[in-house]
């Protein structure tokens, strides 16, 4: 069998990763993997369990023993815990207030990249994160940067209902030490301020099938 191909999808919050990511996903009938989900699950675990997310050594031990496995369900990888994958609570303004933070901790981010490598177990993947194509798949040749003006993510996250300051979480996830968000070295850079969903993802699908055809 060939090596799963992995295209990786980095950029800030609502750059527009999961809304391409997942049409790409869709068109080239790959498994669509949301890495943010992960971390978001770990620390809505946390509050659950009362752990202290101030706390890294508290969250490391936490990591280290909770009971969470991968599921490949719908075309999407899930990260579920207990048995229980939690989407609406991951969504939550108390869980993304304290998701850097636990995304911070040096032996999180070593766990969620064993995970993260694990899933091309399910074949083809559209991975979308912070650090896919600088840190968990370094060697693939599909990588892009998604951004967008501070003011257009702003606006998309209001329009989504959501009350949060971007900037703060884009702060924290830029300035960490262990797999800062970067721009990964061989990244296409893709603004998409103005572009309709269509638009941005036939831009990464035609440049995909560019670099793949050209080969290595
Ligand atoms: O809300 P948004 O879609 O922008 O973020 P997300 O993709 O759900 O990710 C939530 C948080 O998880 C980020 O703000 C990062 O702190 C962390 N994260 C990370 O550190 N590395 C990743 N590969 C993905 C997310």
């Amino acid at each position: 069998m060939s090596t799963p191909i992995v295209i990786a999808i980095d950029g800030p919050s609502a750059s527009g990763k999961s809304t391409n990511a997942k049409i790409i996903a869709n068109e080239l009938g790959y498994t669509y993997v949301d890495t943010g989900a992960m971390y978001r699950t770990l620390a809505w675990n946390c509050l659950q369990q009362g752990i202290d997310t101030s706390n890294p050594e508290a969250v490391a031990h936490h990591c280290e023993t909770w009971n969470a496995a991968l599921a490949h369900e719908d075309n999407q990888v899930r990260l579920r815990v207990d048995g229980y994958y939690p989407e609406a609570e991951i969504r939550s303004a108390e869980t993304s207030a304290v998701v850097s933070a636990v995304a911070a901790v040096p032996f999180v981010r070593d766990w969620m990249k064993a995970r993260q490598r694990d899933c091309v177990q399910f074949g083809n993947l559209v991975m979308e994160g912070r650090d896919i194509g600088s840190n968990i798949f370094p060697e693939t040749p599909y990588k892009f940067y998604l951004d967008a003006s501070p003011a257009a993510r702003q606006q998309r996250r209001d329009d989504d209902g959501i009350q949060e300051n971007l900037a703060t979480r884009d702060q924290r996830d830029s300035t960490r030490k262990s797999a800062p968000l970067v721009i990964p070295d061989g990244a296409t850079v893709i603004n998409n301020t103005g572009e309709t969903p269509e638009q941005t993802s036939g831009r990464i699908i035609a440049e995909f099938n560019r670099l793949k055809s050209a080969g290595p």
